[in-house]
């Protein structure tokens, strides 16, 4: 059975976005009096908000009550909107209209699977909303990656089984939420995601062969 849509995450694969959530976690521990790098910021990428924070927390070893958790996780919101209002076409990943144009003139179908509750609005200011049939973003799922709902839900709404659909991934929950879904993945970063079936740098120049399989 061949691959007949292909499913995106949405950032760090589609659009630079992944930049602001660390500048906007950046921004909270640094209230904090502690510093985050980037290499420690590896370990909540492509997961979700509150996880992010419950990570971080304990990384930092900063105690927090229920309360300030909702308010700082609000406030880190309003920081990465803030940055991310700023976004439009040239934020969009090298590649990614060629391959998404490359891939609908062959047929495939083509969603977006995102824990992201802001997805809808990323796509809008890019201007990448019309290339997907479908979109599953933070509103429609309970867990988020690496549980495979996402993903599973994005096969029902596709009216595909998960073998038949392939996925672009840049962080490993999403890579691992996937597998766990049944599909083929192809990580999207710099280094190699040792679960996923393929890896490549970005989407720069990709042709269709990049969705052939072993089955
Ligand atoms: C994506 C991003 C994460 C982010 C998560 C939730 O997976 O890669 O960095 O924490 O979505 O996004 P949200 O916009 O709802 O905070
Ligand atoms: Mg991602």
């Amino acid at each position: 059975m061949g691959i007949k849509a292909v499913i995106f995450d949405l950032d760090g694969v589609l659009v630079k976005t992944d930049r602001y959530h660390y500048l906007a976690w950046k921004r909270l521990l640094a209230e904090y009096g502690k510093d985050f790098t980037e290499e420690e910021n590896e370990q909540i990428k492509g997961v979700a908000r509150i996880k992010s924070l419950e990570i971080l927390l304990d990384m930092k070893k900063i105690e927090m009550s229920e309360v300030e958790k909702i308010n700082v996780l609000r406030k880190k919101n309003n920081w990465y909107l803030e940055y991310a209002m700023k976004i439009d076409e040239d934020d969009v990943l090298p590649g990614v209209r060629e391959f998404l144009e490359l891939v609908k003139s062959n047929g495939l179908k083509t969603a977006i699977a995102s824990t992201s509750d802001n997805a809808y609005i990323i796509l809008e200011l890019t201007g990448l909303m019309k290339y997907f049939d479908v979109l599953i973003d933070g509103y429609r799922v309970k867990e988020a990656k690496p549980s495979p709902e996402v993903y599973r839900v994005g096969a029902l709404e596709l009216h595909l089984n998960p073998e038949e659909c392939a996925v672009f991934e840049d962080s490993r929950s999403g890579v691992l939420a996937a597998k766990r879904a049944g599909m083929k993945v192809v990580a999207v970063s710099d280094n190699p995601i040792d679960e996923a079936d393929k890896w490549v740098k970005n989407l720069e120049g990709l042709e269709m062969s990049i969705l052939d399989f072993e089955r």
